[in-house]
């Protein structure tokens, strides 16, 4: 505004400039911005080898024929479903349900391969499983007294949705088997000491990201016993699942879910490809009178439509095709990566033993051995802030993922998380010999 000259303020013409204060709050947080560093650091080291993505590995993409998986799905539409050539074609096209297409394909993977008792109209297709998560918080939280509880560290996505929707978030601690579970217990009880209630609680009960913890069985039963005593909703990340070894694999709470507190949260990303954008979930919860039969999946669904009307019908067909192409099997397409992931991880701890084990590295630098998933957790003497990052890159050519960024406190500041999904065995070496250099130049 500028005053004129006769005294009245008058607005100049000039181009709105935005103070960062006047919009959303949540994009002054560090969470948010947490990726976009991590993919320019990246861009601007292109001969450092990363261990920052949670990518799946770009080599899993040659051997995804996009048309040929499209296809696939057309012949399925017109075959098992009688839709003629063009209605098929029309399907892809236009704009479509918002719960999704492919719903019936991944309910019955579901049951077949981990022994859910779902129905289809149970599952909402999402663009990932971050538009799920985001989905079942909007829905399932009515007012800032309902809260969301993450284990401290959690994926990010969860905590960026959360501070995107304004929803307070609380922390219960980690340990070697999963969830501390009786900090769980004082956590709701002070939620609710304070007027509040702990709605959901996000667990990734399998390998989680970042930390790499499996849930053990007792925990998962204590958990679900909990989720009734204190009455709050499960939301059950699934997105490491696939990468349990055969005789390994735990059910997942979905599975064991009789009184029906479970959300599960599951994503095609790593098992197909993330370009194409799908994910689903599973809510099975009765919404209203017994007569009025909405489920929880008819009330996201529709929220849905306000956020990405439905899900892109062509990447929902390029799963559906790959699926299809594997009897409908969910496990059949995880077991075909399992074995890439499983050799990675497996290779990342031996050449970690190799080269850290020894002089001139520190001897305060430890790590975890998780059984499986795409991370592992690693402690350093030093803080791992953007400032070492960088120095990590431009003097040693190699990256990590700085942990802090996983907490919602200040807590992770000595600690780095390496992923081994996205490299060749090659690079794996050479990362850990380059990152052993790095540690001994601290
Ligand atoms: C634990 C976890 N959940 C969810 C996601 C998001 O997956 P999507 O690509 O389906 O949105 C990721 C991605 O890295 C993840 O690590």
């Amino acid at each position: 505004l500028a005053v004129g000259n006769k005294g009245l303020r008058m607005r100049v013409s000039a181009p709105l400039r935005l103070s960062p204060d006047e919009l959303h709050g949540s994009l002054q947080d560090p969470v948010l911005g947490s990726m976009m560093f991590l993919n320019e650091i990246t861009k601007r080291y292109p001969d450092a080898i990363s261990f920052a993505p949670g990518a799946p590995h770009p080599g899993q993409f040659d051997e995804i024929d996009v048309r040929t998986c499209v296809e696939r799905f057309l012949a399925h539409l017109r075959e098992d479903r009688g839709l003629d050539d063009r209605q098929a074609r029309q399907l892809l096209c236009e704009y479509g349900p918002s719960r999704g297409i492919i719903n019936d394909l991944v309910a019955a993977g579901l049951r077949r391969d981990h022994g859910l008792d779902i129905t289809d109209s149970s599952v909402v297709i999402t663009a990932g499983a971050q538009e799920a998560m985001f989905l079942a918080l909007r829905v399932l939280n009515r007012t800032r007294d309902d809260v969301l509880a993450v284990v401290d560290p959690s994926y990010v996505g969860i905590i960026g949705a959360a501070r995107l929707l304004d929803l307070p978030v609380v922390t219960v601690a980690e340990t070697d088997h999963g969830p501390d579970l009786d900090h769980l217990e004082a956590v709701c009880r002070d939620v609710r000491s304070r007027g509040k209630r702990v709605r959901t609680l996000y667990v990734a009960p399998d390998f989680a990201n970042p930390s790499g913890t499996l849930t053990d069985l007792p925990s998962r039963r204590r958990l679900l016993h909990l989720a009734d005593q204190e009455d709050f909703i499960l939301l059950e990340d699934t997105t490491y699942g696939f990468t349990a070894s055969q005789w390994a694999s735990l059910p997942m709470l979905k599975a064991m879910d009789a009184n029906k507190r479970v959300v599960l949260l599951g994503t095609f990303s790593k098992v197909c490809l993330p370009g194409a954008r799908v994910g689903y979930l599973v809510a099975d919860q009765s919404v209203g009178d017994a007569g009025a039969r909405r489920l929880l999946a008819d009330e996201i669904a529709t929220a849905k439509t306000m956020v990405t009307v439905n899900t892109s019908p062509i990447g929902q067909a390029v799963v559906g095709g790959m699926l299809l192409d594997r009897g409908g099997s969910l496990g059949a397409l995880g077991a075909e990566r399992m074995t890439l992931y499983r050799g990675n991880l497996s290779l990342l701890l031996d050449a970690l033993d190799r080269n850290l084990r020894r002089p001139p590295h520190p001897p305060d630098v430890t790590w975890r051995r998780p059984a499986g998933g795409f991370f592992v957790r690693m402690r350093i003497p030093v803080a791992a802030d953007p400032a070492l990052l960088e120095r990590s890159a431009a003097e040693h050519g190699v990256l990590w993922t700085p942990m802090a960024q996983f907490f919602v406190g200040d807590a992770g500041t000595h600690e780095i998380r390496l992923s081994c999904s996205y490299l060749d065995p090659h690079e794996i070496e050479t990362g850990a010999a380059r990152l052993a250099g790095f540690l001994g130049s601290l």
